[in-house]
């Protein structure tokens, strides 16, 4: 077997020369001696393989790819920076499951300057054996009662503790605060905790035990204790390494590389979990038979094989096998054994340190072995100290070739050729062992040629590290209570929600009756939807919502459309009327050069989606402006006779305008063509509105009681009269303040895609002003009205979209943030929609209703056809919208219909309606 140790290195091994500090000279014992501890011996070449093959592990794990055998984990520990020195404040800190069977409680104070240090105030339980072997619950409560029995003793208050929880097992983590654990290793196996939340369960025992109200705010493994509790230093400490009763090391790996994580910014710091690192072609060949009887004896036979060779839990039961088995060959101690030696866990990892220390004196050793009641000779001392230090280099070479493979890995990760890092040590191996610590560090240095690497022993024990992570957790947390404080208001229940559908259908009741209220119930004469008998040629203007579009509407059997879009500029929308009625005409001229339609008079419908008072269907008074539209001398105005009086102006073409038709009637009647139930229309795009066909008898100033006719109901301006104050938000307040129209729309300007996104933005600011956003940084970006469109929040709140995405949505809008803060601009985006669309399905849930009423049913079923951007484009909209009206009016039942070519068809279909009941007239 090649080897290297105490018997040298074999010819041609010579280049690698690994340390062996201080370790006796060949023993002149007989060659069962020798060939027991050659064993323990492993080449240059085996730790080389060992660092390739962990590497592999490491790098397939992170890649998400699973292996056969369980290899090391790469656990992420949504620990993302290494400590800034500012962090401060007291923390208790819990640590269980780092040294052995002891739990260990700190008070550590955090003074936010660097170099001023605090000493923690500690104290060590010794957790008692059947606890570490029984249920769950009873080491979580043992662990609550000594969390008291601490603190009773301290000069602190009872309330608002923050505790940082050192969990040293493997534990998938899905948030600071939450670690579900893997499986048990070293000397614990609890029953019911593994699959299970352990922040989670101590919170439950803290509070059984009642005496404490503790918050328990991170989880960490002692690996990421021990490296954020390192000193800021020269160079960036980003590996934590914890040799104790277990080992295992942590790092910061770029988080791109992290499969799991889906994120392609910054690092994320990584736990390797080396322990359970099992490859059999790489570690077979350095596996003893000690090792193997080891395994078997153990709690977890065949798992933490890696760890079984090197933590100090199986050093001393290493040791152990080793001497019984040389006793027994009649090699040692004459022969004879002792009961203590034949007993698992006899010789601790204490006895192995002090018995392998060339310091510590043959009468030590001697002491030692006595002590196991054995009658050790002279040339037995001299034996006994060659077999510690044997198993303690093999661990310590062991550990180093895994620590290589971590350094190759941080150089792979950044694409460096040269590496300085800074590896915190811990854990009483590396802590108590100088031995252990000098050959660990030599070899890792021939390992890792290319790594400049310094070693910082970590202070106290990571306890301080734990606090480091406890304060940026804290830090979170009361940021996400920020949140969750502004968002509130926007979270509608069922109560307020009833009270806005009971509202909406009295104000329906008087704007139909010609009473004050602020819905105007507008009467628009459309008074039958589209038989299908309808035919002809007809020109439509759709104005008012994102796009202008003149149209050629063609109805024979079906419905033939040719259209374009025109742009309206803002300078046109609030310039003068007759700016804007000009433009218009010149858009239906260039329209009709392009189609060929010159000279032709053809029936116009003009979709004109805003407020209006009609006297006929060919007559419309603009009662005021509302969205992005500010024209002078328009209000007050037939807006028909405006359009006529451009079309004069004009001189060259000639136009009959037979209807004016609002969006929201466009609508219902485009949809209705298809589906003769549909007696609704809505609209949620740049503003919104709804329709729907009111029994004549209810509406006043309308001459005839029987029938139905079609009423515009401008909910926009819904709350118009304070109604909905209770519901306004600081943030409704400031959109509406900034807006053209200040007081007016209230309803719209909750709901529709014109205001979302200012309202979005307003949110944003308050959030960074508190510091919960952007490191509370005040972009010029953020305050420039308008640049958080509406669209972003449909496209942010897109199911397929990763949280990175969402990031480069707003980095595009110069916005850079961290993925904490794009999770929390996707909670406000959620919230705002989600208020808005349950609004809108109120408003519909008082229509449908007030319908279902009026024609005396138990059930209705009716249909409405919705058109506008924002429902359209947002991913969860409408089925926010039915599911609010389901729930608000469980009586009907609605078919929500998308209009497909806007409200333009409606508009010529409402056309087509009059110019075939005139023939029928003049026939
Ligand atoms: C379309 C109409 O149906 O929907 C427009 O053709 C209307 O006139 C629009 O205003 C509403 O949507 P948006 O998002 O364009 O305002
Ligand atoms: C074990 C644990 C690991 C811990 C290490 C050192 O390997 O699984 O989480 O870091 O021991 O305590
Ligand atoms: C505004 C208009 C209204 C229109 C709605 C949808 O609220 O006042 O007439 O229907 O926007 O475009």
């Amino acid at each position: 077997m090649d080897s290297i140790g105490s018997a040298g290195l074999r010819q041609g091994e010579e280049a690698l020369s690994y340390p062996e500090e201080g370790l006796p000279g060949p023993s002149d014992s007989s060659e069962l001696v020798q060939e027991c501890l050659q064993q323990f011996k492993v080449t240059g070449a085996q730790l080389q393989q060992i660092q390739a093959s962990l590497l592999g592990s490491m790098e397939q794990a992170l890649r998400g790819q699973a292996s056969p055998a369980p290899a090391v984990r790469m656990l992420p520990t949504y620990v993302g920076s290494t400590p800034h020195g500012t962090e401060q404040g007291d923390f208790v800190v819990l640590e269980l499951g780092a040294t052995g069977a002891s739990l260990r409680v700190l008070w550590v104070t955090l003074t936010g300057t660097e170099g001023h240090r605090v000493e923690p105030r500690s104290q060590e339980f010794v957790i008692p054996q059947e606890v570490m072997l029984g249920a769950g619950q009873q080491l979580f409560d043992f662990a609550a009662h000594c969390l008291s029995e601490f603190l009773d003793v301290q000069p602190v208050s009872k309330q608002g503790l923050q505790l940082g929880f050192s969990f040293s097992f493997p534990c998938h983590q899905t948030g600071l605060d939450r670690s579900t654990l893997i499986s048990w290793t070293k000397g614990f196996r609890c029953s019911g905790v593994e699959g299970q939340d352990v922040v989670q369960l101590l919170r439950d025992a803290i509070q059984r035990h009642g005496a404490y109200n503790i918050d328990v705010v991170a989880v960490v493994n002692d690996t990421v204790g021990t490296m954020m509790g390192c000193e800021l230093g020269a160079r960036p400490c980003e590996v934590g390494l914890v040799v104790d009763t277990g080992t295992n090391a942590c790092y910061m790996e770029e988080a791109r590389h992290v499969a799991v994580l889906d994120e392609d910014r910054g690092r994320v710091c990584v736990s390797v979990e080396w322990g359970s690192f099992s490859d059999v072609g790489a570690l077979g060949p350095v596996l003893t038979t000690f090792d193997h009887t080891l395994d078997h004896e153990s709690l977890n036979p065949g798992a933490q094989r890696f760890e079984k060779m090197i933590g100090g839990l199986y050093l001393g039961e290493l040791v152990r096998l080793v001497l019984a088995h040389l006793a027994r060959r009649g090699v040692l101690f004459g022969g004879g054994t002792s009961p203590a030696l034949l007993s698992r866990g006899s010789i601790l990892l204490e006895h192995v340190a002090e018995m392998e220390d060339p310091s510590a004196g043959a009468a030590r050793v001697h002491a030692i072995l006595q002590d196991l009641g054995l009658s050790p000779g002279a040339s037995d001392v001299e034996l006994v100290q060659h077999v510690c230090a044997a198993v303690c280099t093999r661990a310590a070479q062991l550990c180093a070739a895994a620590l290589a493979a971590v350094l190759s890995r941080l150089q792979h990760g950044r694409e460096q050729q040269t590496l300085q890092v800074a590896v915190a040590t811990g854990g009483r191996v590396c802590e108590r062992h100088p031995r252990f610590c000098s050959i660990l560090q030599g070899t890792v240095m021939l390992l890792a040629p290319e790594c400049d690497v310094s070693f910082i022993p970590s202070a106290d024990g990571g306890g301080r590290g734990v606090a480091m992570v406890t304060a940026v957790a804290a830090r979170l947390a009361a940021h996400r209570r920020l949140l969750e404080e502004t968002l509130a208001p926007f979270r509608l229940n069922h109560d307020q929600l009833a009270a806005v559908q009971a509202q909406m259908r009295k104000a329906m009741v008087k704007g139909l009756r010609g009473e004050a209220s602020s819905l105007r119930m507008l009467p628009t004469f459309v008074r039958a939807t589209p038989d299908g008998s309808e035919r002809g040629d007809f020109l439509a203007l759709d104005l008012g919502g994102t796009n202008f579009r003149v149209l050629l509407v063609r109805v024979t059997t079906g419905v033939q459309i040719t259209s374009q879009i025109y742009s309206i500029p803002e300078s046109v929308a609030q310039g003068s009327g007759q700016q804007l009625f000009d433009h218009i005409v010149d858009c239906i001229v260039d329209f009709q050069q392009k189609q060929g339609l010159s000279g032709q008079s053809l029936p116009l419908g003009f979709t004109f989606s805003f407020p209006c008072r009609q006297l006929g269907l060919d007559q419309g008074i603009l009662l005021n402006w509302t969205k992005g539209f500010n024209a002078s001398d328009c209000e007050g105005q037939d807006v028909v006779n405006l359009l006529r009086e451009a079309i004069t102006r004009r001189q060259a073409v000639e136009l009959n305008v037979v209807a004016i038709v609002n969006d929201t009637v466009g609508t219902m009647m485009s949809c209705g063509y298809e589906d003769p139930r549909c007696e609704i229309g809505l609209i949620v795009g740049t503003g919104t509105n709804a329709c729907y066909m009111e029994e004549l008898r209810n509406v006043a100033g309308v001459p005839g009681d029987s029938g139905r006719m079609c009423i515009n109901m401008e909910w926009g301006a819904f709350g118009d009269d304070g109604s909905l104050a209770m519901l306004s938000t600081c943030f409704d307040a400031s959109v509406d303040q900034a807006s053209i129209n200040p007081g007016k729309q209230r309803f719209e300007k909750m709901i529709s895609g014109m205001y979302l996104g200012e309202i979005v933005r307003h949110i944003l600011l308050h959030l960074t002003s508190l510091g919960v956003l952007f490191r509370g940084q005040q972009t010029q970006c953020l305050q420039t009205r308008d640049i958080f469109k509406t669209k972003f929040l449909s496209e942010i709140e897109s199911d397929s979209l990763a949280l990175r995405q969402v990031r480069a949505i707003l980095e595009d809008l110069g916005l850079p943030l961290t993925s904490d803060d794009a999770l929390m601009v996707l909670e406000v985006c959620q919230a705002v929609s989600q208020r808005a669309a349950q609004l809108c399905g109120a408003g519909v849930a008082a229509v449908v209703e007030k319908i279902r009423e009026n024609r005396g049913l138990e059930e209705l079923a009716v249909s409405v056809g919705v058109d506008g951007t924002l429902y359209k484009l947002h991913p969860h909209f409408s089925s926010l919208v039915a599911a609010t009206v389901r729930e608000l009016a469980p009586r009907c039942v609605v078919t929500f219909l998308q209009s497909e070519d806007g409200s333009g068809k409606g508009a010529a279909l409402v056309t087509a309606v009059a110019c075939r009941l005139a023939q029928l007239t003049r026939v």
